[in-house]
């Protein structure tokens, strides 16, 4: 008889144990089903095409492209360009927009759609203060009739092409002021699909510790799908957070950096028990290797670059990862580059196994 058991969603090739729970309904961004529940957080210098490709393909459940300048002078830019840009992604494509003008961000979500884009995500949980003087980004929050403005000015320009827009936000400016269950309540009447919620405010920066409070008032105020954000770094964390908040998904942000595996490794681990795998370093050196041919064939020159973080990232933790990082850094050609990642991912192999658990 065939197997008629359900196939698991982040990793199709492995059916559930017989006997394991049910699985909801795939989460939906408007028409768009998603594979499961675990989300890469957008990164601005990090999660850039490459980095999201190759997301995806290791079982990230969703990807949210790094924040896009809504003002079309900067929209003219190369490095905008480069941000806006979705070959090979697979869909749904999310772009994501920041901005303080409605008519600059309506107009900005027409240009991404046109590049590819199939989802526009705003952006009110940026804390940068470059970004936050313009009142763009989290500063937004404080200004919420300007927020909602944005929100209406570019659901009403999505409507029509029938494109979904989520928003992300921060629990409020202050911890004197969180007013997100009030402005995520308002962006749903105004059409939104779908909130993701840093649990800190923008006074708190990145410090401290996320409070998943917040964000559980606001699942419980919202019938539209509510994503819970902030220190999730493995399974048995996310698992807390999904039963503190109900929230309907999770995204994962720092605990990424240099391991793109690590949101398809969260998402089979919540959909089979258990903690997420640690891939072997053969594995890791693989999916390096991948990464760095796609990210020099992206940013061409620069690449050299822009990929040290990277593997500095990457190798993060492994047996002589000091001195391998101070070697890679004198690289100057991509090939030597690629050598060097292939060279020291092989010595690991024969290596005794020290790596921390992911
Ligand atoms: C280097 C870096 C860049 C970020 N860039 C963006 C961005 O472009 N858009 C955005 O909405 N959030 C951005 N964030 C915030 C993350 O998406 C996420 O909300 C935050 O890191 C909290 O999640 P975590 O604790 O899992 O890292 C960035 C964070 C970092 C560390």
């Amino acid at each position: 008889m065939p197997d008629a058991r359900p196939v698991c969603a982040a990793c199709p090739d492995r059916a559930p144990a017989a006997g394991a729970a049910p699985q909801p309904a795939p989460l939906r961004i408007g028409p768009y089903a998603l594979p499961n529940r675990v989300f890469s957080a957008p990164m601005a210098g990090v999660t850039d095409l490459p980095w999201r490709r190759l997301a995806r393909r290791l079982g990230a459940g969703h990807c949210v492209s790094e924040m896009v300048a809504s003002r079309a002078e900067l929209r003219a830019s190369h490095k905008s360009a480069l941000r806006m840009s979705h070959v090979g992604e697979p869909a749904p494509v999310a772009a994501q927009l920041l901005g303080v003008d409605p008519q600059d961000m309506a107009d900005a979500a027409r240009a991404n759609v046109e590049a590819g884009a199939q989802i526009i995500d705003i952006n009110m949980g940026c804390p940068a203060k470059r970004v936050c003087n313009r009142w763009a980004g989290s500063a937004l929050m404080q200004d919420e009739e300007q927020a909602l403005r944005i929100v209406d000015a570019v659901v009403r320009a999505m409507q029509p092409l029938g494109v979904p827009v989520t928003l992300k936000m921060r629990t409020g400016w202050s911890s004197g002021q969180r007013n997100a269950p009030r402005l995520a309540h308002a962006a749903q009447e105004a059409g939104v699909a779908l909130v993701t919620v840093h649990g800190r405010s923008r006074e708190q920066g990145y410090g401290g510790h996320a409070e998943y409070e917040t964000i559980a008032e606001i699942k419980s105020r919202l019938r539209i799908p509510v994503v819970a954000n902030g220190d999730i770094d493995s399974a048995e964390k996310a698992r807390r957070v999904l039963a503190a908040t109900a929230a309907d998904a999770v995204m994962i942000g720092r605990a990424a950096l240099g391991r793109p595996w690590l949101p398809g490794a969260i998402a089979r681990a919540l959909e089979h028990g258990g903690v997420e795998r640690r891939p072997s370093p053969a594995e890791q050196g693989a999916w390096l290797l991948e990464h760095l041919r796609a990210h020099h064939a992206h940013y061409g020159a620069a690449a050299v670059a822009t990929a040290r973080k990277h593997v500095a990232w990457a190798v993060a933790g492994l047996p002589g990862a000091q001195s391998f990082r101070a070697r890679f850094h004198a690289l100057l050609e991509p090939q030597a580059q690629l050598d060097a990642v292939a060279a020291y991912y092989d010595s690991l192999q024969h290596a005794p196994d020290e790596a921390p658990a992911a």
